[in-house]
């Protein structure tokens, strides 16, 4: 990869050679349907630039049948393991660029996951901003480094499926930074290529012809050099937009194949002035100028796949082991009662529950995952992919029992009493639940995109308590897009551990099973927070306008309004034991506003390293594990308003049985900042910030203090 400036420079020589109809033929999408890629634009021969191959989506290669299906945004944040999702992201990236799409439509920072029901949430990471801007960085990173170009979406604040193409989210400007701008500030900071404007409006402008957003947030503020290209079809009009900041439109047409508002209407636009020159050029040079930073220019293969008939490529080769790793790693172990887990070698198992097995009709049975009749290993909607297989828990289990020489039985349907037949007389029972989402486009069993409640799907809770009832060693393994009510069976003395899979992609059984026997010691933790009742998050679906928006979204909340939760974020249990010592904290930042000329990614200030913290981890069981330290800041009461605490640090650390490591957390002086309205600044308050670090953020094991 080059740098911005030398993108620019070649993006400025090869600008003088393109006449104005191959300038529009750059910002305006050949139109739905009709190029190879869900988005395409034309190419420009006097400088060697190719028809654009713009192709969802954020968990791999979309409408392939042979690309990988890796872990959903969600599961990968779920990991905590920046190693795991960098490889993700590089291995995304490379078979985006083998099939010869130039961007890839991903990561995913919005929806952030304000709302638990949010039906896209899980095509994001988690609901706090420091996670998803790391996952966002290290993806954008790992994508751009294997050549392709990555896509920040959706920009910005579209938390929820319903009304999402009419709805206005009105953000007030401090949660909009704290939280929904954050992770951008990452993506930007990432060198990120593009970002993707979305469907809602913003503070009642739509967010694709939305000045404040694309020009003085996303380009002035944050620094961003590339280029901002509409949701499909979210484009409104066609000098707004391109006033607005937008450069791109997509797909180019309206889903009816009609209505152009760039082309020929934007050159009309140009000539009687409604749109500067100036603007047109300033689009295709940022258009340009991504394309040279990510080394397209170079030998660059052309797509020769076509989404509209799903073809097979094998293209996946090692990169399962990465979806492996994150199936296993992600694994978020809820409950464990006097260790039953991991199993051993047990006489018999009974597996039950649909999402047990593969669908019977196949992985791929509806469009775009639009149906729920197996196992659940990622949501619906665009972000979906084409399974190239998916091992079901069934599966994985099998095969252990095989060597094992344990008897299996099955009852593999939701039903209550043929599940609770089978779990009978088996020594173990393990019941296998999901949660579904996806995109609005599609409804699933009554969800339209957004999920109706957060109880399990297909009467789920029913299932584990008739199997419970019957069974005294009963395990829950649940898959789902985001948090569920535990409540009807969490404190079942029946109920000897439960399992929160996630969305683990095609390996999902075999990460399974390396946690159930013992393979590996479970490592995740909860990128979320799971609560007592749904309404303790506070947030939900809304009807018309969103005006709800506030710094306490999640744990933040939980924190402030003092709710216990019945799982925190960043909880996680382990087959082994760690200790927590010698808190070191050093630094001496200074107040104030974050100074120094724009970068991309803000005023060049705001990523200085301004303190240090280090803790001394060690593991104190029996096995080898993998343990995320955490730490979380309080903030001195000069700076008004904020949540008690704010995740601002985690490593990962991999500890054999008695060995000791050290956690280094290096704070930015936006991690101890907070946005001053009125001083549009983010600010580094004087006084007395509170350092914890700990292996959840209620489980806070070592405290100190730094003064400003
Ligand atoms: C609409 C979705 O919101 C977006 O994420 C996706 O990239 C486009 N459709 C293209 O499929």
């Amino acid at each position: 990869m080059i740098d911005w400036d030398s993108a620019y420079s070649k993006a400025t020589t090869a600008l003088a050679k393109l006449s104005q109809s191959d300038k529009i033929g750059i910002v305006t999408g050949v139109g739905w349907q009709n190029g190879n890629c869900v988005g395409n634009t034309k190419a420009a021969g006097s400088i060697g630039y190719p028809s654009l191959c713009l192709q969802d989506g954020p968990l791999g290669v979309r409408y392939i049948q042979g690309a990988t299906a890796f872990a959903a945004g969600v599961h990968a944040a779920s990991t905590w393991d920046i190693d795991l999702i960098r490889e993700r992201g590089s291995f995304m990236g490379a078979e985006a660029k083998t099939l010869g799409i130039h961007v890839l439509l991903g990561p995913v920072a919005g929806p952030l996951g304000k709302i638990p029901t949010g039906g896209r949430n899980w095509e994001g990471f988690s609901p706090d901003p420091y996670l998803t801007g790391i996952a966002m960085k290290e993806t954008i990173e790992g994508m751009q480094e294997a050549g392709v170009q990555a896509c920040a979406k959706h920009f910005l604040a579209n938390e929820q499926e319903k009304n999402r193409e009419t709805m206005s989210s009105n953000v007030p400007d401090r949660a909009l930074h704290e939280l929904y701008l954050w992770p951008f500030y990452d993506a930007v900071k990432a060198n990120v290529a593009s970002v993707m404007c979305s469907y809602n409006k913003f503070n009642g402008t739509w967010a694709c012809e939305s000045d404040s957003l694309m020009n003085k947030l996303l380009k002035e503020e944050l620094g961003f050099r590339g280029y901002v290209l509409s949701d499909w079809n979210a484009q409104h009009t066609t000098v707004g937009s391109a006033n607005g900041g937008m450069d791109m439109t997509m797909p180019g047409t309206n889903f009816d194949k009609q209505n152009v508002l760039w082309g020929p209407a934007l050159q009309s636009a140009v000539q009687n002035r409604q749109v500067q020159q100036s603007r047109l050029d300033d689009m295709v040079k940022r258009i340009l100028a991504a394309w040279y930073l990510t080394g397209q220019d170079q030998g660059y293969p052309s797509a020769t796949f076509n989404s509209w008939r799903i073809e097979n490529r094998n293209i996946g080769g090692n990169h399962k082991d990465n979806v492996r790793a994150m199936a296993r790693d992600g694994i978020v172990l809820l409950k464990n009662k006097d260790g039953a887990l991991p199993l051993n070698k047990p006489k018999s198992i009974a597996v039950i529950g649909s999402d047990a097995i593969v669908d019977p009709k196949g992985a791929n049975n509806c469009v775009d995952r639009g149906c729920n009749g197996g196992t659940l290993a990622m949501g619906w909607g665009s972000g979906s992919v084409e399974f190239p297989y998916l091992i079901a828990p069934l599966d994985a289990i099998r095969t252990q029992a095989q060597k094992d020489g344990t008897t299996i039985t099955t009852s593999t349907n939701d039903n209550a009493q043929q599940g609770a037949n089978a779990a009978r007389n088996a020594d173990i029972a393990i019941v296998c639940i999901n949660s579904d989402s996806g995109e609005g486009y599609i409804t699933v069993e009554g969800n339209a995109g957004d999920r109706n409640n957060l109880d399990p799907w297909h009467n789920g809770n029913d299932l584990v308590k008739a199997v419970a009832a019957v069974n005294k060693k009963t395990i829950v393994v649940i898959h789902s897009v985001g948090p569920l009510i535990l409540e009807p069976y969490i404190d079942d003395p029946n109920v000897i551990a439960v399992v929160w899979a996630g969305l683990p992609g095609q390996e999902s059984g075999n990460g399974l099973a390396d946690i159930l026997y013992g393979v590996a010691s479970p490592s995740g933790k909860l990128p979320y927070t799971i609560a007592k009742k749904a309404s303790d998050y506070g947030t939900q679906v809304v009807n018309g306008d969103d005006s709800t928006w506030d710094l306490f979204v999640d744990y933040r909340r939980f924190d402030q309004q003092n709710i216990e939760p019945r799982f925190e974020f960043g909880f996680g249990l382990s087959y082994t034991n760690f200790t927590y010592a010698d808190l070191t904290v050093s630094g001496t930042p200074t107040a104030g506003p974050a100074t120094g000329p724009t970068q991309p990614g803000g005023p060049a200030d705001l990523w200085d390293v301004v303190a240090t913290v280090t803790a001394k981890i060690t593991n104190s069981g029996g096995v080898a594990g993998a343990k995320v330290p955490q730490l979380y800041i309080g903030y001195p009461a000069s700076a008004p308003g904020l949540p008690p605490k704010q995740l601002r640090g985690f490593s990962k650390l991999k500890l054999e049985a008695g060995a000791s490591g050290t956690a280094k957390f290096e704070l930015k002086r936006r991690d101890l900042s907070y946005w001053d309205t009125g001083k549009r600044a983010w600010v580094l308050p004087s006084g007395e910030f509170t350092v914890s670090v700990g292996a959840s953020s209620r489980d806070l094991r070592l405290k100190g203090s730094l003064k400003v």
